[in-house]
């Protein structure tokens, strides 16, 4: 069968691996002999695009994108445009309204890569963060004293939302997935000492949810703490779930650990599938490398292997897993991962290993 994907690579460095990505699955499908293939329709949508129309995403784009089986995304943000108006007006807008709620993030030691972890060759590191995605600190709920503004007292509010319905489907889903692991065990993140509402409905939906699942091994760490057992204990982590923020904020951490941020993959996916999911890279744009074929490849091609999970192909995400280890144990390697390889190196070994 042929699958739909919207591809949004955006800004930055998000252009050079979203074409990275395509090359590697369009070669993929080329392989399969005609048992599955992609079509492709890319958007222009990002800062160049705000820029010329005032607009980050066309007005009907939802109603376009709603039409694919999948969005195969790059990054969004760029120096011309606040952050905040870029986030929100593509990124966040597409999870929001395609109930994107669940934000998958594995991450693990991939061959030929150093981590500033893996000073004894026994420490392991293989993770999934699962991310609230649809509430939390990013339910954009606040406002800014307009009234106040340039006489030095304004006020500003920034809540975030937690509901019993949010708390417990991802909760679930982390469950659901723990079981799926060989180490059955789900790690639940909060600051529930300090944020004495939110964290704490979470934590009361964390302990009744886990009671559903006795064979699955339960923590309860604080936000704090966990960001240095990350960093200490590696090993005793399966599934980690968080808040958005929380979960954003370990994730970047989770994939410097294991290496790069360039080499974590991720998925904002609609568990009810009645929108289209996600595939994206865990990084931004970096401003500071794009457009000079520095771009590490490997999170958004980890992403399009997520996406083939997503489609029910889980041997073809294999392939592109065993390519990807392939690739790194050979050491061809992008300049963030210690090597002199370019972008389209990577790709093309990337290419070749999925033939060899
Ligand atoms: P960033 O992830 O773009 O960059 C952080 C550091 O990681 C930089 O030194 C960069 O060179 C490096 N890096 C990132 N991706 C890489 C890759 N594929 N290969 C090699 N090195 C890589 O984060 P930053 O600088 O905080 O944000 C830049 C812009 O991206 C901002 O406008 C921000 O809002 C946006 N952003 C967008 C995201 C998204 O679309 N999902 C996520 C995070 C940031
Ligand atoms: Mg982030």
């Amino acid at each position: 069968r042929t699958f739909r994907i919207a591809a949004i690579p955006a800004d930055g460095v998000g252009r050079e691996v979203v074409a990275a990505g395509r090359a590697v699955l369009d070669a993929l499908a080329a392989d399969s002999g005609g048992a599955f293939g992609f079509d492709w329709q890319e958007f222009p949508w990002g800062c160049d695009y705000y820029q010329r129309t005032g607009r980050m995403i066309d007005e009907d784009g939802l109603v376009q994108l709603k039409e694919f089986d999948a969005i195969y995304f790059g990054a969004v943000g760029w120096p011309t445009v606040p952050d905040h108006i870029s986030l929100w007006g593509l990124r966040l807008k597409i999870c929001q309204s395609f109930d994107q709620w669940a934000n998958v993030r594995p991450v693990h030691f991939l061959p030929g890569i150093t981590s500033p972890l893996r000073k004894a060759d026994t420490t392991e590191l293989d993770w999934v963060v699962v991310r609230e995605n649809s509430e939390g600190e990013y339910a954009g709920l606040g406002g800014r004293n307009l009234a106040g503004r340039g006489r030095g007292g304004e006020v500003a509010i920034q809540s975030a939302l937690f509901t019993e319905v949010g708390c417990e489907r991802i909760m679930r889903f982390a469950f659901d997935l723990a079981r799926t692991r060989s180490r059955r065990k789900v790690s639940s993140v909060t600051k529930s000492n300090a944020q004495q509402y939110g964290m704490v409905l979470w934590d009361d939906v964390f302990h009744r949810v886990a009671d559903d699942y006795p064979d699955v091994e339960t923590e309860s760490v604080l936000v704090d703490a966990m960001s240095a057992k990350f960093v200490l204990h590696p090993e005793d982590l399966s599934v980690v779930v968080a808040s958005n923020l929380n979960a954003d904020i370990l994730s970047d951490l989770g994939s410097a650990l294991a290496g790069s941020l360039g080499l974590a993959a991720s998925a904002n996916l609609n568990p009810e599938r009645r929108f289209p999911s996600m595939f994206e890279p865990v990084h931004g744009s970096a401003p500071d490398i794009a457009g000079q074929g520095l771009a590490n490849p490997i999170g958004a091609v980890g992403s399009a292997a997520l996406m083939l999970e997503h489609f029910g192909l889980p041997e073809q995400a294999a392939r592109l897993y065993k390519a990807i280890e392939k690739t790194t144990g050979a050491g061809i390697l992008t300049r963030d991962v210690g090597g002199t390889a370019s972008t389209d190196n990577v790709t093309k070994a990337l290419i070749d290993a999925l033939a060899g």
